[in-house]
């Protein structure tokens, strides 16, 4: 008995100091100690859920290419890539979201695991509500290539600016209007998107096809 109520006054005594002392603050970053047993705590929960896991090959250079494109519509905003600066957004976020093209830690069912169910309580969003395993696959497979990756073998990859890759910019903004105004005749890629209505469709990469 007496056991218990020490072990109630303790959790009130921890409950009542951190109501008063928490600072939610995305500008400050935990204590050390803090962010490494919370850092700790999630790898072990992304490792310990993606151990089932079977990766499928992913050397693909085609499977790489359409992760490319997934990766600067939906990843390189939070996670820069080699030679780009995090962007504005990036830096403001608590835990940052680090630079994948710097680090190794992950296994290709782990990085799976990641983009498909993200992680509470960060920046990092879940895309399996959104997107195929199929297309969450070809991110993988992209994001592997990137530990090392140089800025001069990262340019080739990158949408020229203003050629409509950005489906999350022209996806949702302009993919009923575009079809609405352009010549049938003249655009039969935007002619096979209109029988699809929620396809976005009118670029060569088509991202429509994963569910956007
Ligand atoms: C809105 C910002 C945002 C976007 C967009 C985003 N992420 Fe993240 N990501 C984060 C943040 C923040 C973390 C750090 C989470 C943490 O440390 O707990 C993270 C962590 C990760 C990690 C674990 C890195 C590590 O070692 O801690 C991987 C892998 C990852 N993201 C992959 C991706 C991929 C792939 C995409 C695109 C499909 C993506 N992220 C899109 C914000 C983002």
């Amino acid at each position: 008995m007496k056991g218990a109520i020490a072990v109630l006054v303790i959790l009130g005594l921890v409950l009542g100091t951190a109501w008063w002392t928490v600072d939610v603050a995305a500008t400050r970053p935990h204590p050390a100690i803090v962010e490494e047993l919370l850092h700790e705590t999630m790898e072990h929960a992304v490792r310990r859920s993606a151990a089932a896991i079977v990766a499928p090959p992913l050397d693909e250079a085609a499977l790489v290419t359409d992760g490319a494109d997934h990766y600067f519509a939906m990843c390189e905003g939070c996670h820069a890539g080699p030679g780009v600066e995090p962007s504005e957004l990036a830096q403001g976020l608590y835990p940052p979201p680090p630079p994948l093209h710097e680090e190794e830690e992950w296994s290709d069912a782990e990085l799976f695991w990641i983009t498909k169910h993200g992680i509470k309580a960060s920046g990092m969003p879940g895309y399996g509500p959104t997107h195929s395993d199929e297309a969450l696959w070809a991110i993988v497979a992209f994001v592997r290539t990137l530990p090392g990756m140089t800025p001069a073998a990262y340019e080739p990859f990158r949408p020229a600016a203003g050629s409509g890759h950005d489906h999350g910019a022209h996806g949702h903004a302009h993919g009923g209007h575009e079809h609405g105004s352009s010549d049938p005749g003249a655009d039969p890629a935007g002619a096979v998107a209109d029988e699809h209505d929620h396809h976005h469709g009118h670029d060569d990469h088509d991202h429509g096809e994963h569910a956007h």
